[in-house]
Order: structure tokens, then sequence, then C-alpha cells
């Protein structure tokens, strides 16, 4: 009866610590105005968030338009350039578009993530092409 219980709690811990190890590690560009048409809400801003931490989604995260309106947390962990990231600093990014066919091209190709230029530019600085960051999905 005791291991039961015992067996229990250790399941109800695990699935509370869970969603903490579900953080990813990869690279994020970022891109400038116009954002419009988007692949998610063609020529509309109205789901955009208003503070202007949104983004495009790479291809491994695209999940063929599923990503659209999955919000993340992201931030920056590297760079080429040191001094890049800013430390200690975690935003949450909302998708409204596919980093492949963004009316405005990305600074870099092939990354996970591209932000706007408001999301970058508060993660890290934004004279750096691209960054390493850890992200996970709410
Ligand atoms: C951003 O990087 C550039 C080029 O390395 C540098 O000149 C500038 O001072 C940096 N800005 C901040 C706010 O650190």
């Amino acid at each position: 009866m005791f291991k039961l219980v015992r067996a229990l709690l250790l399941i109800s811990v695990a699935e509370l610590l869970l969603p903490c190890s579900r953080a990813d590690i990869g690279a994020a560009a970022h891109y400038s105005p116009p954002y419009l048409p988007t692949a998610c809400y063609g020529g509309s801003s109205a789901r955009f968030p208003t503070n202007n931490l949104f983004g495009a989604a790479g291809e491994g995260v695209w999940d063929n338009g599923g990503a659209c309106g999955r919000q993340y947390l992201v931030r920056c962990i590297s760079a080429a350039v040191p001094g890049t990231c800013i430390q200690g600093v975690t935003i949450q990014i909302k998708i409204v578009d596919q980093a492949t066919t963004s009316k405005s091209r990305p600074s870099a190709p092939n990354t996970a993530f591209v932000l706007s230029t408001t999301a970058f530019s508060a993660i890290a600085n934004l004279t750096a092409s691209s960054i390493n960051i850890e992200f996970q999905e709410l």
C-alpha cells in the first residue's frame, strides 16, 4: 500500500517537473517590417500581440501551419560576438508567420524562429544576424 502511494507521488512529481524539461536549443534570426501579409493571418494584423513580441516559425517549428498562434518562451544563450545576448531576459512570443515565406526576409536562413525587431532586440543586440536560443512552447 505504501509502495503504491509512493509510486503515485513520484508520478505526480514527474508530471510537475516535465514542463521545465521540454526546453529546446536552436537559433533565431530577425526580420523587419513589412510584416504583412502572413501565412497565418493573411493581410490582417488583428491577431498580432499588441506588444509586438511575435515571430515567424522556421521549418522545424512550423508544423504545417499548426504553429500559428502558438506561444513560446525564448531567451538568448549565446552568439558569435560575445556580449550580444541580454542576460536574464526571457520573452514570450506568438507565431504569426512562416519563416520561409515571410514578406520581409530573415536576417539569417534556416533558423528555428525569425523574431520581430521588437522581440529580437528585447533579448539581444540587433546588430547580430542570428543568435542561439533556448525555447519552450507554452
Ligand atoms: C551592439 O553591437 C554593436 C556592434 O558590435 C556595438 O557597437 C553596440 O555598442 C552594441 N549595442 C549595445 C546596446 O550593446
